[in-house]
């Protein structure tokens, strides 16, 4: 097992990464401070790995509450699905809402755990790829909106992150790809290094080997760690850490939830960042090139979804959550592992790098 640090004072907490973590019930116990425990899960992981956590908790009073599956669920009417839970049970303030599943069940446990009585203990336990390198890490929380993905939510950091890389064995090859996308990410954004052992690396990645992938995990996370203690409210490069996220949010939000996957998304958007990255003049043909390549062979799109309009891509990005006083912030590329946040283009740049990026 590795275990790594985000160093937040006296926030801080641990996230353990290895295989069969599930089966160490005193890893999962010694993080939750009082007698009880409420599980959110979803319906499709909760026959795989619900007992398992509920045979760890031992003898703490724990319930489970189990949501529909997907990204078209991850609004509020269901959120309050784990209110019900909490109240029905007389959860009280020294409880732990442990998150068990992706990234929708993680973000929407998680804003569960900022806001029941105004906050109560969070442990995250994720199960996907894309949610073991990115989004139990860091504390953003939220539920998407009709009108914009990730809209509603909260800073709200975990006591503990759980990564059993085991449970990764029963996930869907199109999941696993999602997955690495966010990974590419990191080597795009400050790891140039990392990003040539991706090169080198991604078939053993898609062929699911283990060290490779304990590798990838334990880079990505550690990179997240060191992003999000420097930066914890995103007030400066946090936000690097949304690479291809406007174009993609705009995606999902375009296509409608669950059409495209996060992972899908932020692979075409990623792709769209370094085109205009290009257009712009500030990284050449080549690094577009290597950029487009890697998330293809991580079999990701690197297109825009051909029934979306430029129109449309401007309408849904005017209300990402990088618009600043009525002015968009990109993150683009100024090198492969060299990012800016940045609003220095025009409304036209912008225009023509969407254009590029929808199939004709
Ligand atoms: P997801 O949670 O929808 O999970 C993907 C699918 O895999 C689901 O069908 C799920 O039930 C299934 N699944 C989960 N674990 C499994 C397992 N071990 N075996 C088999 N099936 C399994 O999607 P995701 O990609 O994990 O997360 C995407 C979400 O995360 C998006 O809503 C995105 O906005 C959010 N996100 C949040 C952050 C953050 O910082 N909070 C960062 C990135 C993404
Ligand atoms: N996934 C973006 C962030 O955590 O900031």
């Amino acid at each position: 097992m590795i275990t790594l640090g985000v160093d937040l004072g006296d926030r801080s907490y641990p996230i353990y990464i290895g295989e069969s973590l599930l089966d160490q019930g005193e890893l999962i116990r010694q993080h939750i401070p009082g007698n009880s425990a409420l599980v959110v899960c979803n319906t499709t992981v909760a026959p795989l790995y619900l007992d398992k956590v509920e045979q760890a908790l031992g003898g703490l009073k724990h319930e489970s509450v189990i949501l529909p599956d997907g990204e078209e669920h991850k609004n509020l009417t269901v959120l309050n699905t784990i209110y019900d839970a909490l109240l029905q049970h007389r959860f009280d303030r020294n409880t732990t809402i442990i998150a068990l599943g992706g990234g929708v069940v993680g973000d929407m446990a998680g804003f569960a755990a900022a806001s029941y009585q105004r906050g109560v203990h969070l442990i995250q336990i994720p199960t996907t790829l894309l949610s073991q390198v990115d989004s139990s890490v860091g504390g953003k929380t939220g539920v998407n909106h009709a009108l914009g993905k990730n809209m509603i939510g909260a800073f709200y950091q975990p006591r503990a992150v759980l990564a059993d890389t085991t449970t990764l064995n029963t996930l869907p090859d199109r999941e696993l790809s999602a997955g690495l996308a966010e990974i590419i990410k990191y080597g795009l954004i400050k790891k140039p290094d990392f990003f040539d052992w991706l090169q080198t690396n991604m078939n053993a990645l898609l062929q699911r080997d283990t060290d490779a992938l304990a590798k990838a995990i334990e880079v990505s996370c550690q990179t997240k760690a060191e992003v999000v203690a420097a930066d914890e409210r995103e007030s400066g490069q946090r936000a690097l850490l949304n690479l291809g996220h406007t174009f993609g949010h705009a995606i999902e939000t375009g296509m409608g939830y669950g059409e495209w996957l996060h992972g899908e998304a932020v692979g075409a958007g990623m792709c769209m960042a370094a085109r205009m990255s290009q257009q712009l003049g500030w990284i050449d043909d080549n690094a577009v090139a290597q950029t487009v390549a890697l998330i293809e062979q991580a079999k990701l799109p690197t297109m825009a979804p051909a029934s979306m309009t430029v129109e449309q891509f401007m309408q849904l990005m005017a209300v990402d959550k990088k618009v600043l006083d009525g002015v968009l912030r990109l993150v683009l590329l100024k090198a492969i592992g060299h990012a800016v946040v940045t609003n220095d283009y025009t409304q036209q740049q912008l225009e023509q790098a969407v254009a590029v990026s929808l199939p004709t």
